[in-house]
């Protein structure tokens, strides 16, 4: 299924959720009840640009929504933004509503005990984040919440979420600090109002101030409080807080479904950036195999080649081996050549001189001298 498609279908059904949820609020305005159906808006039906996996807000996004168009904040302010999951939600629905809002985020991005310490990069992808999409009308200020109230005129806060730390005594520090910042429409918003594990403390502070004030609670995803501090609420949230424990009900439940639908759209954004990333690891692997395997063969073909030249060079070698003893083979046969050819030479030469001599002996002067040799051969016998 394309992207398209799926968006179409994603409309459809909302279109269709949307008109039964119509034709019940019809229903129930037959008999009276349908106040707070009727107060649908688009709002509630947002879905959000920047779905954060596994974030604990994520299901109360469909509030954030219908509440920004239901209360048309002038200021809203959130205390602890982390990475923005409900501070951008609430940006979003100011830009996608037109509201008339300005936005303020603070938090000092560096986590707490319950959120846990994060690094710079988490304040980095923030700011960068509400600069490319909301900086006409959002600021973050990185500061304590206590150093944050310097920034505010009293009486001037329209929308406060509370969703810093969740001890007792830092939620109930908080919500005592912000109080006299909030306007005569104000409506504070405290997150974790059901958790109860370590010393989470939003449940406990809820159950006291919740009895001070008109309001009304969620109970999916960590509880989220809803507590109208001004005395001219919006009508919407005066009528819920009012309505009967049957009907609010019937809105937890009807939000909680709306949430459920941000929380699955949420895994299943993660899971494709998981799948597109599984798929970029394995592309990246098989232009790996891809080298590695064009290296080899470049090796082979590389190999082979030596492998011939080797096999060549000892055909030379062999070669010039069997040339050089046929060489000194000749060599030996012209030395003993030569050497015969110096003895026949040496022959001839004394078998000339013997010849010469015979011819001597034989001749006349040398018997003439004779007795002269003999007697000079015996004059030196007597001496
Ligand atoms: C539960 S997280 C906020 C969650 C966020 N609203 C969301 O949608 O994911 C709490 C944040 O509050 C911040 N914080 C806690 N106490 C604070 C204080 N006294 N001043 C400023 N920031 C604080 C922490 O740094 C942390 O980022």
């Amino acid at each position: 299924m394309s992207g398209c498609e799926a968006t179409a279908l994603e409309t459809n059904a909302e279109e269709r959720a949307r008109a039964g949820l119509k034709r019940g609020a019809d229903t129930l305005d037959a008999r009276g009840e349908a106040d707070v159906l009727r107060r649908l808006n688009g709002g509630m039906f947002m879905v959000p640009r920047r779905l954060i996996a596994a974030n604990a807000w994520l299901g109360h996004i469909p509030f954030a929504g219908w509440l920004v168009e239901v209360a048309r904040p002038r200021i809203l302010v959130e205390l602890g933004v982390h990475r923005g999951a409900s501070y951008f939600a609430f940006c979003q629905a100011v830009q996608e509503s037109g509201v008339r809002a300005f936005c303020y985020g603070v938090d000092t991005w560096r986590g707490d005990k319950h959120a846990g310490e994060y690094g710079e990069d988490v304040y980095q992808d923030v700011v960068a984040y509400n600069a490319r999409h909301y900086v006409d009308f959002s600021a973050l200020l990185r500061c304590d919440f206590d150093e944050a109230l310097a920034q505010f005129e009293d009486g001037t806060i329209d929308v406060l979420h509370i969703d810093g730390l969740h001890t007792y005594d830092a939620v109930r520090h908080d919500f005592l600090a912000w109080k006299r910042k909030l306007s005569p429409r104000g409506v504070v918003l405290f997150h974790d109002t059901v958790c109860r594990h370590l010393d989470f403390g939003v449940w406990r502070f809820w159950r006291e101030i919740s009895a001070e004030y008109p309001s009304f609670e969620f109970r999916h995803s960590y509880g989220l409080g809803v507590l109208l501090v001004g005395e001219e609420p919006a009508s919407a949230l005066a009528e819920i807080a009012a309505c009967t424990e049957e009907r609010r009900i019937h809105l937890d439940r009807l939000f909680a479904a709306l949430g459920a639908r941000i929380v699955a759209l949420a895994e299943v954004a993660q899971r494709e950036a998981e799948a597109a990333a599984a798929a970029r690891r394995f592309e990246d692997a098989e232009e790996g195999r891809r080298l590695a395997q064009a290296r080899c063969e470049a090796l082979e073909a590389s190999l082979q080649e030596r492998t011939r030249r080797i096999a060549a060079l000892q055909a030379e070698m062999a070669a010039a081996g069997e040339a050089a003893s046929a060489a000194s083979a000749a060599v030996a046969v012209a030395e003993r050549e030569a050497a015969l050819a110096l003895v026949q030479e040496r022959d001839a030469a004394l078998a000339m001189c013997e010849r010469a001599l015979a011819d001597v002996h034989r001749s006349h002067s040398w018997r003439i001298t004779a007795p002269l040799r003999a007697a000079s051969r015996w004059l030196r016998g007597l001496t």
